[in-house]
């Protein structure tokens, strides 16, 4: 099964790497404005296939991506330190004039999966292209908040001394500053996060509050660090490729077109969503408490305000 990556920077290249040691897919196609750079990329991880996975990994033109099942976008220009997502929203919408169309001329079946920043907002200005050849919104996704539902389990996971796989979490809304962590959901096992502590341990006011800083700035810090993150949402996104080619019918916190959640029509953002081999299934709305229906109304505004600021 073939899959196209359009931007073959540091996250398009990570994300061919991530499904190439995974074993997701046959065959990807990487493409890029700088060919040389998609073509170095696409020969340096095509020398670890012997190691892994037999996955063809070339480079070339839009017209290569015929065929693709997936085509993730990548393309644009990432956070410098101290930078918010939001505010590369100009540049990368000049990005994806160009590159949405041309991906939808050459592999008009494809999913779309999102990547480039602000992703909610990209997701949605791709959709607008993709509306125009009649592709459903279901068929457009973004990576979204499945790397903060990563990153909030991850941290969660360390401090029980539990696998994170069984800690049962969400971040849903924006993914950026407002995002919404949805600790009234949280289960362990089969323990809501209550009843596991009076077992196992606690989670206080400070623990909340520390963990929910290293989810949200997570970026921030690992940017200030080595210029831009990509291992992190590299895995994301081959987790959501593996899903999507393998039909696994996963409930991941993907970003798409939601005709309405508190009040906020017509916005793109974070929700637990059924992916399968058709792309988006169903959506599940959390049942959040009162405090996190206020955040998560507040996130949708956020990028409701900022996809009225996209162009025609
Ligand atoms: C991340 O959260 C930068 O959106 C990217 O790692």
């Amino acid at each position: 099964m073939k899959v196209g990556i359009v931007g073959s920077g540091l996250v398009g290249s990570t994300c061919a790497y991530a499904m190439v040691m995974k074993g997701v897919g046959t065959e990807i196609v990487l493409i890029d404005k700088n060919r040389n750079r998609a073509q170095a990329e696409a020969y340096d991880i095509s020398h670890a296939v012997p190691f892994a996975n037999r996955i063809r990994v070339t480079s070339g033109e839009y017209q290569n991506l015929k065929g693709s099942r997936v085509v993730i976008v990548g393309a644009g220009v990432g956070q410098k330190p101290g930078e918010t997502r939001l505010e590369l929203l100009k540049r990368n919408e000049d990005v994806f004039r160009e590159v949405i169309p041309s991906i939808l001329e050459h592999a008009p079946d494809a999913l779309l999966l999102i990547v480039t920043n602000p992703v909610d907002v990209m997701t949605h200005f791709a959709w607008r292209f993709a509306e125009q050849h009649g592709v459903p919104p279901s068929k457009i996704m973004g990576s979204g908040t499945t790397l903060d539902t990563a990153r909030f389990r991850s941290l969660l996971g360390i401090h029980f001394g539990v696998d994170p796989h069984h800690v049962h979490g969400y971040v849903i809304g924006e993914h950026g500053d407002s995002e919404v962590l949805t600790w009234s959901l949280l289960s362990v096992g089969a323990l809501p996060l209550e009843e596991f502590c009076r077992v196992r341990c606690d989670v206080d006011k400070e623990i909340k509050e520390t963990i929910e800083y290293r989810v949200k700035k997570a970026a921030y810090k690992i940017i200030e660090g080595k210029g831009a993150t990509y291992y992190g949402i590299g895995g994301a996104v081959s987790h959501i490729v593996d899903v999507i080619l393998n039909d696994y019918r996963a409930i991941l916190t993907v970003s798409a077109k939601t005709p309405e959640i508190e009040g906020v029509t017509d916005v793109t953002i974070s929700l637990p969503r059924l992916v399968g081999g058709e792309g988006i299934l169903d959506t599940f709305p959390p049942p959040l408490d009162a405090d996190e229906h206020n955040e998560l109304r507040k996130s949708a505004l956020v990028v409701k305000s900022a996809i009225d600021e996209l162009d025609e």
